[in-house]
């Protein structure tokens, strides 16, 4: 293949599409970050999901149903734009139930009182359209596509999650120790969802060069700092960081140490939640199986009338 149009292609404005020629590392590196951004989508639906029924109010309830529909309907997408590369989607599943693919792990933390799904909301996907919306540029037609309404419909997750945080951090004196407690349970663990510094990744100069990323690690990671430090103020909330400092110069933020050994502990399984997330995600593609077993007989039998018919 042509490889100085295929650059030329990646780093200007123009889109990599299905039936273009490409590299099969450029093939191979999409189809690995696209599907465990889909898991990442499918187990996040895990920690919210488990509030549904007990959201404090008939609005919150109605509020975390469409945020938990919406993470599904992102998977979907998203297996979708895998599969636009070759990529058969019950092979990604099995690959993600026995481990050998990843999904983020910010989802294998648990969400253990009602702050933390406004928590979730307000860092977790604010630290997803930070991340995401870059994506919406991405070479690759498809999934930059899927990201232009995935990031529409993330902003509206962040805004829900900060809201309902604005909520507890005005409330009782209890309320406003939930808020701050769940603040200190995901302000690290969200900043470890940008992946590891510059320095250490493996991937992320390559997918600069083919245009899949184009920012680096570090770069998005300290957007989220910088937008996300004057939120916590505005709520009277104390981000969990000692050492966090406003360097006078640049405007931004610094921040203390992230603590690479347990990102690097959950990453290899041993997280708080880990093992819960993917025996449940197992169990639900099992229960479902008698679905797609109807669904793929259901299309047969029209597809054999409709070869009769034609
Ligand atoms: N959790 C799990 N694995 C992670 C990770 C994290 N937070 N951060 C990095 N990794 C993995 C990478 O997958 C890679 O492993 P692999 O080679 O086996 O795939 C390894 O650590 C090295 O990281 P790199 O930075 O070199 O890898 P990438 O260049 O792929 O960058 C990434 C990692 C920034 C997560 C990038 O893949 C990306 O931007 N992905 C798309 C967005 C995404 O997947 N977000 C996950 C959360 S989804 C979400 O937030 C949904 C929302 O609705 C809440």
């Amino acid at each position: 293949m042509d490889e100085q149009a295929f650059t030329a292609r990646v780093t200007g404005d123009d889109r990599v599409e299905p039936r273009d020629e490409m590299p099969d590392g450029y093939r191979r590196t999409l189809v690995r970050q696209i599907a465990q951004h889909a898991h990442s989508e499918i187990i996040g639906m895990q920690p919210e999901g488990n509030w549904i029924t007990r959201a404090p109010s008939l609005r919150r309830k109605a509020i975390l149903v469409a945020k938990v529909q919406d993470e599904a309907g992102h998977g979907l997408y998203l297996y979708s734009a895998a599969e636009t590369l070759g990529a058969d989607r019950d092979e990604l599943l099995d690959l993600l139930h026995t481990g050998r693919q990843k999904y983020s792990t910010i989802f294998n933390y648990p969400a253990t009182s009602w702050a933390d799904v406004a928590a979730i909301g307000w860092l977790v996907d604010g630290a997803a359209i930070v991340n995401q919306v870059p994506l919406t540029r991405c070479s690759y037609g498809p999934y930059a596509r899927a990201m232009v309404r995935i990031c529409k419909e993330e902003s509206f997750h962040q805004r829900q999650g900060f809201e309902a945080m604005a909520v507890l951090a005005a409330g009782s004196p209890a309320q406003r120790r939930m808020a701050q407690e769940a603040l200190d349970r995901w302000w690290w663990p969200a900043l470890m969802m940008f992946g590891p510094s510059d320095v250490d990744s493996p991937n992320s100069a390559q997918s600069m060069a083919w245009g899949i990323k184009r920012f680096s690690n570090d770069e998005l990671r300290q957007r989220f700092v910088d937008a996300t430090v004057p939120q916590a103020e505005f709520l009277g909330l104390v981000v969990p960081d000692p050492d966090l400092r406003r360097d006078e110069e640049t405007g931004h933020y610094r921040t203390g140490q992230i603590d690479w050994s347990e990102f690097a502990t959950v990453m290899r399984g041993d997280g708080p939640c880990n093992r819960e997330r993917l025996a449940r995600r197992v169990a639900a593609h099992d229960d479902g199986g008698w679905v797609r077993e109807a669904a793929a007989a259901y299309a047969a039998k029209h597809a054999a009338a409709r070869a009769v018919a034609a």
